[in-house]
């Protein structure tokens, strides 16, 4: 086991040492990245930071006292942070890491190191651009591609990161609306892109449609539906014309388009039925978060409709001042009139 830097610690009589593990695990401070030791009178045991928190769990349990030591590191448990002696940004999609560090080659051998799935390492060499939402990426390490297999909530996704935009970073918000879809509901993905909402709410049971411009993200959903024996309408094009095919007929219209959503409104609430559950993804500023509740609103004034809020999170910090949030909203078409002009008076 190689040498390690002196980290935080305490040190305690040996027969309390089980006591103060439980603690410090309770509260999530013990470091698990590291070993713990012990000589014939006392344990050391690794905790995260010595701060404030870590020092409450303890606190009762009798003497210890506070040690800067080198543990050994626990190989199962090492981070990359500590191959790599500090924090860094990446994100893994399949058996592709996605880098963003300065010293990038360094990064990628901790994280091929740490995550033995890995075999390509890329990096970013431009932001999520264009209407396709998609990134340019250089090769760091590995082998030389951008197609991966992307395990999510039990389905496969055959993915081209630089083709087609994908993120696993929305697994979490994807199953929250799984978990609300009824079997037999009709639901509308907008901007369905390699499928991952689409593909999953056809698993639970509902009749999808998924639309998308982009080709390329068209080819992988449809490859993805067939790999996972799924049935979805795929229609290729842009959501504004085909989502009047289904005018007053969605249970759901998903539309997770967050840079530029508002201005596809007016077709996702004509596709929803009267009652019907919009998704709706936006970007938004931290001190605004939910700025968008009167674009929408003005959307349902426009089209004679109103909207119930049903919900409104967010779904994941994007920037250091942006968030991308969700607003869940029902479509309220009949006996509207005078529910809207009762709004527009108050
Ligand atoms: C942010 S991505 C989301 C993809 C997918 N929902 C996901 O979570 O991985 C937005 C998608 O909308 C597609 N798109 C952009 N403008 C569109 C339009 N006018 N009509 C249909 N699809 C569009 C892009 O090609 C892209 O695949």
């Amino acid at each position: 086991m190689p040498a390690t830097e002196p980290s935080p610690g305490i040190r305690v009589p040996l027969r309390k040492g089980e006591a103060f593990r439980k603690a410090l695990v309770s509260g999530g401070a013990l470091d698990p990245s590291r070993k713990v030791c012990s000589d014939r009178n006392y344990v050391y045991l690794p905790v995260k930071e010595l701060d404030r928190e870590s020092l409450q769990l303890i606190a009762g349990l009798g003497e210890y006292e506070p040690i800067s030591h080198q543990f050994a590191m626990d190989r199962r448990r090492v981070t990359v942070e500590d191959l790599l002696g500090r924090r860094t940004t990446y994100e893994v999609v399949g058996d592709i890491a996605i880098v963003e560090d300065p010293e990038e080659k360094r990064a990628a051998e901790a994280i091929m190191a740490v995550h033995h799935s890995v075999r390509t390492a890329i990096a970013p060499e431009s932001e999520v651009e264009g209407e396709f939402r998609t990134r340019r990426f250089r090769h760091v390490a590995g082998e030389e591609r951008t197609t991966t297999t992307h395990r999510e909530h039990g389905l496969q996704y055959r993915i081209d990161l630089q083709g087609a935009y994908f993120t696993p970073r929305l697994g979490t918000e994807r199953l929250r609306v799984a978990e609300q879809i009824e079997p037999g509901q009709t639901v509308l993905d907008m901007f369905a892109g390699v499928g991952p909402f689409a593909l999953l709410y056809a698993r639970r049971g509902a009749r999808v449609v998924a639309v998308d411009k982009n080709p390329v993200a068209v080819s992988y959903l449809r490859e993805n539906a067939r790999l996972n024996r799924l049935e979805v309408e795929i229609r290729e094009g842009d959501a504004a014309a085909l989502a009047l095919e289904f005018r007053d007929s969605m249970d759901r219209v998903i539309m997770n388009l967050p840079h530029c959503a508002s201005r596809f409104l007016e077709p996702a609430m004509l596709a929803a039925k009267d009652g019907g559950v919009i998704h709706y993804y936006t970007f938004a500023p931290d001190d605004d978060l939910y700025r968008d509740r009167k674009v929408v609103e003005e959307a349902a004034v426009r089209l004679g409709f109103r909207v119930e809020f049903l919900y409104q999170g967010v779904v994941r910090s994007y920037s250091p001042r942006q968030s991308n949030v969700v607003l869940d909203f029902q479509v309220v078409k009949s006996g509207v009139t005078s529910i809207a002009i009762k709004g527009s008076r108050n």
